[in-house]
């Protein structure tokens, strides 16, 4: 883990309240898809988790919507400014459990961490096929981003103004050999029920520290209480207890 000063290199507008930010510094604790960055903001106590949505060799991009205060300000930054930020921080998917045939199912600002993830199964010759749920067509992102570099991407929308009409488990394919996903509770839950092989599921939960300090974020599993920020927030299909 560490926590550095990074320089803002881009940070635009890619959908409806959807950002995309660049930021160059000290990448080098970042290993795994799945792993998240915490970002301090002037005026808030709390720092904000965002997941990893790509890596380059002196550079880490996130894309995050504004929900709130803290995302709100970030969006208002300009290239140029700094932001202090704690990397290595998440335990990631494990890519050796994929198979040949993986299937990454993303809803809304879980589409992020599927991208590294994405990359790293292709570049081990996996035929990787991507999943993006959204509201609606002007909340949509990511989807020539996926198709670019060689997935096979389906978009669904709820209210079929683009891609499939409905949720991401309604354009379930049949041949997959195990899955991936990031998304609302709800979604992640009906992932759960209507899949056929294991898989990973990472969670978003709210955080504190975001380090294994606090306890905030600790949930019930088969194995016992696991912090989402240290010990996940990647956890596997046979670990979950759902609590309700
Ligand atoms: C491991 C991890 C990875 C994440 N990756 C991404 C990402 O790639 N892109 C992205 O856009 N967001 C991501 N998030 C969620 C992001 O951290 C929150 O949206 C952000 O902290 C909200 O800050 P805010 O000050 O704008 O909102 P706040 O003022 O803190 O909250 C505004 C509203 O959003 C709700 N909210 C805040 N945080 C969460 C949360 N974690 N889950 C559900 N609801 C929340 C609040 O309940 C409130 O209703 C991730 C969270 C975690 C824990
Ligand atoms: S947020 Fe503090 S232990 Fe997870």
């Amino acid at each position: 883990m560490k926590d550095t000063i990074f320089r803002i290199t881009e940070n635009k507008r890619i959908a409806k309240n959807v950002y995309k930010m660049t930021l160059a510094g000290d990448v080098s604790d970042i290993k795994n898809p799945g792993e998240f960055i915490n970002l301090r903001l002037d005026g808030f106590y709390l720092r904000r988790p965002i997941s990893v949505y790509d890596l380059g060799e002196d550079c880490v991009t996130i894309i995050y919507k504004v929900v709130g205060k803290g995302t709100a300000s970030m969006s208002g930054m300009v290239v140029g400014e700094t932001l202090q930020v704690l990397t290595g921080l998440g335990n990631g998917y494990d890519l050796s459990l994929s198979g040949e045939r993986p299937l990454l199912i993303g809803g809304g600002v879980g589409v992020p961490p599927m991208y590294l993830l994405a990359k790293r199964l292709l570049a081990q010759g996996k035929e990787v096929s991507v999943i993006l749920g959204f509201n609606t067509a002007d909340e949509v992102f990511g989807e020539e981003a996926f198709r670019a570099i060689g997935c096979k991407v389906t978009v669904t929308t709820v209210d079929g103004s683009r891609g499939v009409k409905g949720f991401v488990t309604d354009a379930l394919p049949e041949n997959y050999t195990y899955f991936y996903t990031c998304g609302p509770e709800p979604m992640l839950k009906a992932v759960y029920r209507a899949t056929n092989t294991s898989g990973q599921f990472s969670f978003e939960e709210r955080m504190g520290c975001g380090f294994g300090a606090c306890m905030g974020c600790s949930c019930k599993t088969v194995t016992g209480y696991k912090r989402i920020c240290k010990d996940g927030p990647v956890l596997r299909k046979e670990e979950i207890l759902w609590e309700s």
